[in-house]
């Protein structure tokens, strides 16, 4: 079935029927017509199809019991309409399609592929992403995490949301009594301005090592640095002077080098929440709990609320001595964003993993009365799979940034062995990182988010199919074949030069689909509909590029090919930005 023109087709049979019968809303009208095709948002065969049927009983059906009068279906100026007993057959010219399509994208420019996106309500909506611990290391889940919610926070701001950027810092917990006892026993001063992730990372390193040796097979509890280290966090809770000192240090040191990483990753948040602003408010937490009736504790004097929920049960909310735990500091954080900003809907982007700690705090929540805890937990807590093998030249990896300077030095070294590379010897750095982050970034995306993937520099930096690198290069072509073709753009064409070259239809109708992925891509929370649609957008226009040539061509038939290509490329854009990536004019 073709669902390609499904939004053209929806939009001009809820028109035509809506001129005869005055009832229901377009947009009611057009998603009740949408919803009668199911959509592959990615297909793989060839798509010529310029045929469209839709059952009229099911159609009946959508709308409601409203009655339609197959008489008065008319045929408006691009599609001829065919009624065949219960079906009606929708047939559209190439011509007049290719237009439709392509003043479509011009009309919208930027905002192709999200207009009336909102239905007519704007949502508001929280996008909780990253969230890395300050005393341990950034690890790949949060790079995921990065990208992804980014991304998601895009997508939504680009339907026209409004949209809360949080990024939660877990920069309070037992983890930093440890931290500070590693520094005191073997931080070294110098190093740690030099190079404070590093340094943090050593010292974390020395005092867990130091940890395991004690304990071997017993609990680390048994440990004698252990117990050191959490009494010096126990001292950091009750507020004393010197821990706060040290606290506050690991704190602003990790977070400079956090901001470092999120510009060179186009990443920006609009909230920075902590955990240490939550800790005391334990009390406040368990006096809600109470009145609801949902707080319980067991012998020890630990708190907690039954979910009721099978394979998941008790949710501790309060240690034995009163003090606070992640899950705790998580609701009281929820409470106090809904009181702010009363969201419609709540994202939390972290790995699988924290699966079970995300339904406990839902269903807390939910207890609780907060209207958006009811919505589905895969809705709400956005998980994502690992990544294997991510290691750079030396070995095995450490820290992102050495990840996102690796990426560079390779596209650099691939720039310097091209020919074509126009870069100037200034600009290569800069637009080596550019790539290169793009290229970590398809990489994570190209696939359905709660799959694993395994790391490969190689599938990353392939300049042929289906990577950042190959997206960029397909860019910066399109923009020097543009500037460099001799015909002007004019704004009297006549499309139809272009129905017989296939390679140019393919775009065409590949560019009609954009809304529709876009939407799917948006409603299901997966990036990889619109990475992969992007990855097919090359490939069409890759092929188009060598078989439909601008200069030199007759003038109405270059004209007509140079818009095209204006308007994939602006699609190509709209992709980009919509994924968080920088389109190059020059590599
Ligand atoms: N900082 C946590 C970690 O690295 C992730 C936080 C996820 N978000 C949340 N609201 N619990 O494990």
């Amino acid at each position: 079935m073709a669902s390609l023109y499904k939004n053209l087709i929806a939009k001009k049979l809820a028109r035509t029927i809506l001129s005869n019968y005055q009832h229901g809303g377009l947009q009611e009208i057009e998603a009740a017509i949408q919803s009668l095709v199911k959509v592959a948002p990615v297909r793989k065969e060839k798509i010529r199809d310029s045929q469209f049927t839709v059952s009229l009983s099911q159609l009946t059906k959508c709308l409601r019991g409203h009655i339609v009068n197959l008489d008065q279906i008319q045929t408006d100026g691009n599609l001829d309409v065919k009624i065949d007993h219960d079906l009606i057959h929708f047939k559209t010219e190439p011509a007049k399609l290719a237009q439709a399509v392509l003043q479509d994208v011009k009309v919208n420019h930027i905002n192709y592929g999200y207009m009336g996106r909102t239905n007519g309500s704007q949502k508001h909506v929280c996008v909780e992403f990253s969230s890395p611990n300050v005393a341990k290391p950034f690890h790949v889940g949060h790079l995921r995490s990065t990208i992804i919610g980014n991304v998601i926070s895009n997508f939504y701001e680009a339907a026209g949301h409004r949209v809360k950027r949080i990024n939660w810092i877990g920069d309070w917990g037992t983890q930093f009594g440890l931290v500070s006892l590693g520094l005191m026993r073997f931080g070294d001063v110098e190093l740690l301005k030099q190079d404070p992730l590093l340094e943090l990372f050593n010292v974390y390193v020395k005092i867990n090592q130091a940890v395991a040796a004690e304990c071997g097979t017993n609990s680390e509890s048994m440990s004698p640095t252990y117990q050191e280290g959490m009494a010096l966090f126990s001292k950091l809770e009750k507020g004393d002077e010197h821990m706060m000192t040290i606290w506050r240090m690991i704190r602003d040191l990790s977070l400079q080098e956090l901001n470092k990483m999120y510009q060179r990753l186009g990443v920006h948040f609009t909230h920075i929440l902590s955990e240490s602003e939550y800790h005391n408010r334990t009390q406040e937490i368990l006096e809600r709990l109470s009145q609801k009736d949902l707080l319980l504790y067991d012998s020890d004097g630990v708190g907690y609320v039954e979910t009721e929920i099978k394979g998941v049960g008790r949710a501790t909310v309060v240690k034995s001595d009163g003090s606070s735990l992640y899950l705790t500091r998580d609701i009281a954080s929820a409470l106090d964003r809904q009181e702010k900003f009363s969201f419609d809907h709540v994202h939390y982007v972290v790995e699988q993993g924290q699966k079970a700690h995300f339904i406990k705090l839902v269903s807390i929540l939910q207890k609780l009365g907060v209207p958006w805890a009811n919505s589905s937990i895969d809705d709400i807590h956005v998980r994502f799979g690992r990544v294997n093998g991510m290691s750079t030249r030396e070995g095995n990896v450490v820290f992102l940034r050495d990840v996102l300077d690796e990426a560079r030095t390779r596209v650099r070294d691939t720039m310097l062995k091209k020919t074509s590379t126009r870069a100037s010897q200034d600009d290569m750095e800069k637009t080596a990182d550019v790539i290169g982050v793009a290229s970590i970034i398809l990489q994570d995306l190209k696939a359905n988010r709660v799959a694993d993937y395994t790391f490969s520099w190689e599938r990353m930096l392939n300049l042929k199919a289906d990577s950042g690198v190959f997206v960029q290069y397909c860019h910066a072509r399109l923009n020097s074949m543009m500037t460099n073709c001799g015909v002007q753009p004019s704004d009297d064409i006549d499309i139809s030069c272009i129905v017989k070259d296939d390679a140019l239809m393919n775009i065409v109708l590949h560019l009609a689909r954009y809304p529709e992925v876009f939407e799917y891509s948006l409603d299901s929370l997966e990036p990889h509909h619109v990475v992969q649609y992007l990855f097919k957008l090359c490939h069409f226009i890759n092929a188009a590029y060598t078989s439909c040539p601008v200069k030199g061509e007759p003038q109405d038939l270059a004209q007509a090919r140079l818009f095209t290509f204006e308007c994939a490329k602006q699609v190509l854009q709209n992709c980009l930005l919509l994924l968080g990536l920088k389109p190059l004019d020059v590599i």
